[in-house]
């Protein structure tokens, strides 16, 4: 049986083969690209403009093709056959979404696609209102596309395509001109399409958002396949990054700067989180905790985390060290020759697993089940992610403490000693086990 897993895990939905383009006025804008994306992958194809980005993703789905090479989608070539098959199948969301809408309301966009399967009238409305549910857009049915915001306008032009349910989803620049808020919903809503099995690419120039985020990288640049690999690999190479024309990630820089300095070590960091794995360092700057109780230079100590940060006592218990020198109640003392394991002061992960929108949504989820919940674990820091943990927390009034990067924020939480519990939508919530485990994290996992 693991023989057909792994077959099937590996098998690849694109490829291309020295893929060449070139335009009607001679701009060669791909030459020898070799490009493959695995079921059930998240790709991203990295490089600055310019870089034969959107020229590659029309060839997923046919809409150019090739003048050089080859390209084989589910292992056949294009052809006026497999084609409507293919655009079926291999969903394009444009960069720009005013290329993609063109109904006059934002249900009638949603509704084109199925529509265009031959579904019955009243499946194509039932589609249509399920991925307004899903995107959480439900009030802008009525809306012409045209007005909305550029965020809205993205969703939309997201629902629009996840409404033929394709299995390949290819996103240009899903996140170019997105606020902070904008850009985590809709990184959150591939990782959601993805746990239900979709392979996702997207373009993008931001390396930072490439190394938190892919399986396996593509740099592009003047249309050549610069290298591809897996994030850690790819922003190990210092100087391939900056000949590449890209910016290092913010977290890789700071970790270069740390190992110059020999406080990191090991291999580069793709997250804040790996970051700290990587600190190693002599002495700590810890606070006194106790009132009238002194330390002085020399003494043992042991430590403790108290509201999320380390504190020192007298004692030679537990996690023990020897104050490099002293200070009073409230004073930052230096701690050295720190022995025994900080891990042990990390707080629990509950994790609530809200039904996904394939699954019924926040709707089947048992209300009063989450109340008991919150009533027995008070003074947690509670998360959410996924459209239907959101829309329960929104309902519910419940307020989040974590918002942005929940998996990891929440664990960085857990590991200054906070309980914590982390509303995840559908399958997101095994992909949170599992980071959860890796970092050997207590956790228990809620189904409502
Ligand atoms: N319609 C077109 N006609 C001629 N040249 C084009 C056209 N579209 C893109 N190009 C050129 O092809 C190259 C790759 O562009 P593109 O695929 O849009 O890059 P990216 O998406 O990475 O910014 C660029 O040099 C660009 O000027
Ligand atoms: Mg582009």
């Amino acid at each position: 049986m693991t023989g057909f897993y792994e077959v099937k895990a590996k098998m690849n939905v694109i490829k291309t083969i020295e893929l060449e383009y070139t335009y009607s006025d001679g701009t060669n804008a791909l030459s020898g690209v070799n490009f493959e994306a695995n079921a059930g992958e998240r790709v991203a194809v990295l490089g600055p403009n310019g870089s034969g980005k959107t020229t590659l993703f029309y060839h997923f789905n046919g809409l150019i093709m090739q003048t050089g090479g080859e390209i084989k989608v589910f292992g056949e070539n294009i052809s006026k056959d497999n084609i409507d098959t293919i655009r079926r199948r291999v969903g394009l969301v444009f960069q720009d979404p005013d290329s993609q809408l063109f109904a006059p309301t934002v249900l009638e966009d949603l509704a084109f696609g199925p529509k265009n399967l031959g579904l019955s009238q009243a499946d194509v409305e039932k589609k249509a209102r399920e991925v307004l549910h899903r995107f959480d857009i439900e009030k802008l049915a009525q809306k012409n596309p045209a007005n909305l915001s550029g965020g809205q306008k993205k969703r939309v032009a997201i629902a629009g395509v996840v409404a033929m349910e394709p299995d390949v989803l290819v996103l240009d620049e899903p996140t170019s001109g997105l606020d902070v808020r904008g850009v985590t919903d809709t990184m959150e809503i591939l990782d959601e399409l993805n746990a239900e099995g979709k392979t996702i690419i997207i373009s993008t120039h931001d390396s930072d958002l490439a190394a938190a985020w892919a399986d396996r990288i593509y740099i592009l640049n003047k249309g050549e396949v610069f290298r591809s690999g897996v994030p850690g690999h790819i922003f190990a190479d210092e100087k391939l990054i900056m000949e590449a024309g890209l910016k290092h990630p913010v977290i890789v820089q700071t970790f270069r700067e740390f190992r110059a300095r020999g406080i990191s070590k090991g291999e580069v960091p793709l997250s804040v989180l790996d970051f700290m794995g990587s600190v190693d360092v002599e002495v700590m700057n810890v606070r006194c905790a106790i009132a009238g109780c002194d330390i002085s230079a020399g003494d043992d100590v042991c430590l403790k985390i108290k509201d999320g940060m380390l504190v020192a006592i007298k004692g030679s218990t537990g996690v023990k060290g020897k104050a490099v020198f002293g200070g009073k109640k409230g004073e930052d003392i230096a701690v050295k020759d720190v022995n025994g394991d900080l891990q042990q002061f990390a707080g629990n992960i509950t994790i609530i697993r809200v039904p996904g929108i394939i699954e019924g949504g926040s709707r089947a989820a048992d209300i009063e089940n989450v109340r008991d919940i919150l009533d027995r674990e008070k003074n947690h820091k509670i998360g959410a992610m996924g459209t239907s943990a959101k829309v329960l927390m929104n309902r519910m009034g419940i307020r989040c403490d974590i918002e942005f990067d929940v998996i990891q924020s929440g664990i960085l939480a857990a590991l200054r000693g906070f309980n914590v519990i982390v509303f995840a939508s559908g399958g997101m919530a095994d992909r949170v086990a599992e980071k959860v485990r890796e970092k050997k994290i207590n956790y228990s996992v809620i189904a409502l």
